[in-house]
C-alpha cells in the first residue's frame, strides 16, 4: 500500500486554547484514523493497492461500486489538508502570495472572510469548506460530506473541516463562533503560501493542464 498512514503535524494539545486537545485526539484517532484503516481493509489484495491517495480517491469517485471505500479515502486525504490548514499560533490577516491573491480576488480580507463565513453557514448537515486555486482564480468552495476539490481538478488552499465533530466539544453548534476561532487564532497561511509556490514552480516547468492533480497534491501534503 503506498498511503502513508496519516499523521498531524504538531502535538495534539500545541492549538490549545484554541482547539483542545480532546477535539484533536477523539478527531484524528477516532474518525481519520479510523477512515483509514477501513480504507485498507476495503484496498488490500486489489489493483487499487498500489496507487497514491489522491488517485485512489479519484479513482473510487468514478465507480459506483465503491462510494463506501471513496469516502473513506476521501476523509483521510480531506483531513491530511485540514491538518495542514491550521497551525499553532495561526490565524491573522493573510501574509505574503495568498495576501496578494485574496486582495486581487475579494478586494479586502473583510470581504473574505465574510463571504467564508457565510458560506460556512449556508452548509446544512457535513461538508467540508475549501480556499482552492482553480484553473481561472481563487475560490471558495464547498464539499458536502467526503467530497473534495480533488474530483474538479482544483488545487486545495485550505481546507476547513464543518462536521460538527471538528467543534463540538468547544462550541456545540456553533458553526460560526467555530469559524471566527479558525480564521483569527488557527489558520496556517504559510501553507497556502508554499501551495502557491509549489504550483508556481511546476507552471514555469510545464502547463498546469498537463499535469496530474495528484501530483501536485502529493507535494503539497509533504511540505508542512
Ligand atoms: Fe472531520
Amino acid at each position: 500500500m503506498r498511503v502513508e498512514s496519516p499523521q498531524i503535524p504538531y502535538n495534539f494539545a500545541d492549538l490549545e486554547p484554541a482547539m483542545s486537545r480532546d477535539t484533536l485526539v477523539f478527531h484524528f484517532l477516532h474518525h481519520q484514523r479510523d477512515c483509514f484503516d477501513r480504507m485498507l481493509s476495503m484496498v488490500r489484495g486489489t489493483e487499487l493497492e498500489t496507487l497514491p491517495l489522491a488517485e485512489l480517491v479519484c479513482a473510487c469517485e468514478r465507480d459506483p461500486e465503491r462510494r463506501v471505500l471513496f469516502r473513506h479515502a476521501a476523509e483521510v486525504w480531506n483531513h491530511d489538508l485540514y491538518w495542514r490548514s491550521m497551525r499553532p499560533g495561526g490565524g491573522g490577516a493573510p501574509h505574503g502570495l495568498i495576501g496578494e491573491h485574496i486582495a486581487a480576488r475579494f478586494g479586502t480580507y473583510e470581504r473574505f472572510a465574510r463571504e467564508l463565513k457565510e458560506a460556512a453557514a449556508s452548509v446544512f448537515g457535513s461538508g467540508w469548506l475549501w480556499l482552492v486555486q482553480s484553473a481561472d482564480d481563487l475560490e471558495i468552495v464547498l464539499t458536502r460530506d467526503a467530497d473534495s476539490p480533488l474530483l474538479r481538478g482544483d488545487t486545495a488552499l485550505l481546507a476547513l473541516d464543518l462536521w460538527e465533530h471538528a467543534y463540538y466539544l468547544e462550541h456545540q453548534n456553533r458553526r460560526g463562533a467555530y469559524v471566527d476561532t479558525f480564521l483569527e487564532e488557527l489558520v496556517n497561511w504559510d501553507f497556502a503560501n508554499r501551495v502557491l509556490a509549489g504550483l508556481a514552480a511546476g507552471a514555469e516547468a510545464r502547463p498546469v493542464h498537463s499535469r496530474a492533480v495528484s501530483e501536485v497534491h502529493r507535494g503539497q501534503l509533504g511540505a508542512l
